[in-house]
This record gives structure tokens, C-alpha cells and sequence, in this order.
């Protein structure tokens, strides 16, 4: 089946306290990764993701940072009750919120189009992985605009104040503080991006920052293949991780297709109607399958198709080697053969 997509014990050995409600929890994990990748955490009998804020160009250990949301779930649990010494279980990296590996027909060449990056709060995390990575292994200049409410919300400030001193020539960190200067405008991204449309742009933040970055970018002439976004959102329900033993999965006689989903080793066929993904024929069933974002961000529903072909609705989680071997986000998953078998790993 290619990829582990499975959980693996990690201890933590240090926890870093960036800000009053942002944590760095610095993880014994000898996992390969790439820059502006995460991983997904189970924690309080659901999943949650967490990017890397360490790089693996410039880092020897692997970090992730993580702020408290107000009446968050997992968030709040990390901060109140994990220390160091305890274990948690994650996925392996995952994630295509990565620097782009060359341009060279026969290998990879090095890239010289600079980074320019616009993160908020704590969009800041993979940003940060990334400035690490593009700065120690290219000669690629980068540019960070970074939005936060206020001067102590600043995540990272020592670090990104580092790279500036180290990297004098080749890299900008500018930061915008709300309380001071209201809501970043198109204007100040246009500003920002200056005459360079040729440029990387990573974008990292809340919803409405991102729209107004990615729409200010596009007005200003970037191409939409030269942005690249990384959502955070996830949906607000609970989101259950195991099947409800005490409900049948229904039977519906009239359908489109069917669909055999194999969940905690156990064979499901489900009608899979016109327009549902996987997840959403499944949940319809009364199974409970993995989801997090639902929103093809965070590869938390990742499954194996088996049999049949699938095509997903959205993709921000998955490299194309991973599409190849089978893989699909089940929250985005629509069948393209009249049976599918989709296959969760236990
Ligand atoms: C690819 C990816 C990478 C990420 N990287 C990072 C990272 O590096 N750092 C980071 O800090 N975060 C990151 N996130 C976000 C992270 O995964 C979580 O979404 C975040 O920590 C909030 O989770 P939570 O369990 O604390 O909050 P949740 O419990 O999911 O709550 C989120 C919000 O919903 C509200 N809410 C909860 N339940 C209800 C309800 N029933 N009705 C109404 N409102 C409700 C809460 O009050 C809160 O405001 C990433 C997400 C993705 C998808
Ligand atoms: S639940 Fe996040 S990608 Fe499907």
C-alpha cells in the first residue's frame, strides 16, 4: 500500500512557551519530512493537525507550535495537560504546503524565484519551516509579511529576528499589528509583493486574511499556480473516530452506486448516491469514519481505494505520488466507476 498513514507513539521532549497561549512542543520523532508539512495529532478521542514549525534543512529535532483557540478542544487539552515525557500519537508528515523541488528536466534544479510569504497568527508555523528551508538550502530570497493583533501575539519573533541577522541580504520579516494599524489592506499586499509576479506566495492565516491576500495578489496579475495556501480551518462538531456500534448501517434499495468501505477490519457495502463523497455515504450508513477539516486540508480521512476510481472535489493534502498509489481524502471522494472499495487503515 505505499505511505504509512498510521499512528505512531511520539514523546515529547521539551515544551517551548512562545507566547502566553502558543507552545512549541518539540517531539522525539525521527520522521522524514519536508518543510510546511504537519502532522495530525490524537488527542481527546478525535484528530487535530499541527504543522511543523521546524525545518528539516536546519533543525535537528522536529517541532510543532500550537495556539490555544478560544474553547478549542485539543488545543486547550495540549496546553493544560501535556509535559514532557508524555507520548502522543501522530501520523507520519503529510502535506503539499512545500517549496517547489526545482524546475530542471533531468533532475532537480535550484529555484530563483524568491519566497514571498504572508502569514496570520498562527499561519506563522509553517512559514517559519519554510523561510528555515528555503533560506539554508537555496539562494532563494524570502519575505515575510506577518499579521497579528498585537506585539505580544507575535509568534517567533527571536527566530524570524535571527534569520534576519543571518541572512541580511536575502531575507525580510515585516510585521503588521492590528491594534496599530487596523486590518492588512489589498493595498498593503500589493505593497508588499511589489513588482516581482513572478514570486513563490505562501499564504498561511485566518480565512478572511487569505481572501484578501490571494484576491489582492491575483487583481495585482500573480498567477493562481504560483500561490499556495495552507487552511487551518476545521469544522466546529465533534468529530467521533470510531463506528457507533449500536446503529446498523441502513439499507437503501435505490441508488447510483455502491461503495465498500473497510473500516477497523470490518466490510461494509453502502449505497453511494449521486454527489455524496465517501464520507458523507458512510456517515449516512451510521458508520464514523476519521475526519477533521472536511475540507481536503488536513488528510485526517485519508483512506486506500482499493477497487474502482475516485476523483476528490478538493486537494490540498495529498502529493501526487500518494494520488498514484491509491489514495484518497474521503471527505472530498466521489466514485468515477459504478463500485468503489475504499480501504481505512486500522
Ligand atoms: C493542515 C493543518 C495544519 C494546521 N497547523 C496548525 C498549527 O501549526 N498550529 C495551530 O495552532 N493550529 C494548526 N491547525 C489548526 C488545528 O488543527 C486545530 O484546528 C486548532 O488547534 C483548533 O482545534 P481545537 O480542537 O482546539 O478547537 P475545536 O474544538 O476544533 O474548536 C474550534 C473552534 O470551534 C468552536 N467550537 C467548538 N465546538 C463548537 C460547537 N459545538 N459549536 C460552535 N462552536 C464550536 C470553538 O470555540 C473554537 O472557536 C492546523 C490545521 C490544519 C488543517
Ligand atoms: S477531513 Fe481533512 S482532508 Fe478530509
Amino acid at each position: 500500500m505505499g505511505r504509512d498513514h498510521g499512528f505512531h507513539p511520539v514523546r515529547i521532549t521539551r515544551i517551548i512557551q512562545e507566547t502566553p497561549d502558543t507552545r512549541t512542543y518539540v517531539l522525539d520523532a525521527p520522521f522524514p519530512y519536508r518543510a510546511g508539512q504537519f502532522v495530525t495529532i490524537k488527542a481527546c478521542g478525535t484528530l487535530r493537525s499541527y504543522s511543523m514549525s521546524s525545518s528539516p534543512e536546519t533543525d535537528a529535532e522536529l517541532m510543532t507550535t500550537v495556539k490555544r483557540v478560544p474553547g478549542g478542544l485539543v488545543s486547550n487539552w495540549m496546553h493544560d495537560h501535556l509535559a514532557p515525557g508524555d507520548v502522543v500519537e501522530t501520523t507520519l508528515p503529510a502535506g503539499v504546503f512545500c517549496l517547489r523541488e526545482g524546475d530542471g528536466a533531468g533532475g532537480v534544479r535550484e529555484l530563483a524565484a524568491p519566497v514571498v510569504a504572508f502569514c496570520g497568527g498562527s499561519g506563522i508555523t509553517p512559514i517559519l519551516s519554510l523561510a528555515k528551508s528555503a533560506l539554508a538550502g537555496s539562494g532563494r530570497p524570502v519575505r515575510v509579511l506577518a499579521a497579528d493583533r498585537d506585539a505580544g501575539s507575535v509568534i517567533f519573533s527571536a527566530a524570524l529576528g535571527e534569520l534576519t541577522e543571518r541572512y541580511p541580504d536575502r531575507f525580510e520579516v515585516r510585521h503588521h499589528l492590528d491594534d496599530r494599524q487596523g486590518f492588512a489592506t489589498a493595498d498593503q499586499v500589493r505593497e508588499f509583493a511589489g513588482d516581482t509576479t513572478e514570486a513563490d506566495f505562501y499564504l498561511c492565516g485566518p480565512a478572511p486574511f487569505m481572501d484578501l491576500v490571494e484576491n489582492a495578489l491575483l487583481a495585482h496579475g500573480v498567477a493562481p499556480e504560483r500561490i499556495f495556501v495552507e487552511r487551518f480551518a476545521q469544522t466546529a462538531a465533534d468529530r467521533p473516530l470510531r463506528e457507533n456500534p449500536e446503529q446498523e448501517p441502513e439499507e437503501l434499495p435505490e441508488h447510483d452506486s455502491t461503495l465498500t468501505l473497510v473500516l477497523s477490519g470490518k466490510r461494509h457495502t453502502l449505497a453511494q448516491r449521486s454527489g455524496e463523497t465517501f464520507l458523507e455515504s458512510a456517515r449516512r450508513a451510521g458508520l464514523a469514519p476519521p475526519f477533521s477539516c472536511e475540507a481536503g486540508n488536513c488528510a485526517t480521512c485519508i483512506a486506500h481505494v482499493t477497487e474502482g476510481e475516485a476523483k476528490m472535489r478538493v486537494n490540498n493534502a495529498l502529493d501526487d505520488d500518494e494520488i498514484a498509489e491509491g489514495w484518497v481524502l474521503t471527505c472530498q471522494g466521489e466514485p468515477t466507476t459504478p463500485h468503489v472499495t475504499v480501504e481505512y487503515e486500522d
